[in-house]
């Protein structure tokens, strides 16, 4: 694989994160445990706080934040670049804006080439938080952020179920290798008092974000901000993650 420092586009990006003051991963070992809702509501309620939000899906085998936004998947705007989509006081960003309904299985360095396509063309301008919804698991856009990122914070999201917690608690030993500063670690779909999720947050020195609550009404909302605003997920990330990030 050609080195990433040899790609002219790795010198394109740090202009193009330039105005950008923190870029933030939302993360995850597993699929399914809600990196894409938390990654997007969190978007939507820093937004809604004032703050100069972009939110870049990053799963491009299936991109799914312009489906909680409920946007439409026209063509954005190019010119020396591309602007990011305007949604709802968010600058989006998305690989389904450009595969349309197709699925876009990258492998290797077709993912890299794609991320680095992308980070290299899209025009941020002036950012307080751009939030990066990553793909499940820790291994080549993680590292790939990592290298062309070196700003990066990730906030990790797990749950208490204990197939999960193994696998957070693999993450957290990972990010604490590779010295990767952590904005915290956040539960989702809490269930029961358990506390697995909180104790790994002490064990590791990583902020405990808090938990967010199981909420059959999200269902309904995805595709509806204002149904999603009255959600639990976004009460609970508007309260704690919003400290920590605002
Ligand atoms: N706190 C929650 N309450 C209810 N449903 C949730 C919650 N968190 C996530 N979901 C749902 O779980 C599914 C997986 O979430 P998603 O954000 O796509 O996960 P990931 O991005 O980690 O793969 C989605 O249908 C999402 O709406
Ligand atoms: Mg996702």
């Amino acid at each position: 694989m050609m080195g990433l420092d040899l790609d002219p586009r790795a010198i394109v990006i740090s202009d193009r994160l330039a105005g950008v003051a923190r870029v933030v991963g939302v993360t995850g070992s597993k699929g399914g445990i809600g990196k894409s809702l938390v990654a997007t509501t969190m978007a939507l309620s820093l937004a809604d706080g004032g703050a100069k939000v972009g939110l870049f899906d990053l799963d491009f085998t299936s991109p799914s934040d312009h489906v909680v936004l409920g946007v439409d998947k026209s063509f954005p705007n190019e010119e020396f670049g591309i602007d990011p989509h305007r949604v709802h006081g968010i600058d989006m960003m998305s690989v389904a804006f450009f595969s349309g309904d197709a699925a876009l299985p990258l492998r290797g360095d077709a993912a890299t080439s794609a991320l680095l396509e992308l980070l290299a063309i899209t025009r941020w301008g002036e950012l307080d938080v751009l939030i990066l919804d990553m793909p499940p698991g820790l291994g080549d856009t993680n590292l790939d952020v990592i290298n062309l990122l070196p700003q990066v914070e990730f906030l990790l999201v797990g749950n208490g179920s204990r197939v999960v917690v193994e696998s957070v608690r693999r993450a957290l030993q990972l990010f604490a290798e590779l010295k990767v500063p952590m904005v915290g670690l956040l539960e989702n779909m809490k269930r029961g008092e358990g506390a697995a999720v909180a104790d790994l947050a002490k064990r590791f020195d990583v902020p405990y974000l808090g938990a967010i609550p199981y909420d059959e009404r999200v269902e309904e909302a995805l595709g509806d901000v204002e149904a999603l605003r009255n959600t639990d997920v976004y009460a609970t990330l508007h309260q704690s993650v919003g400290l920590h990030l605002r």
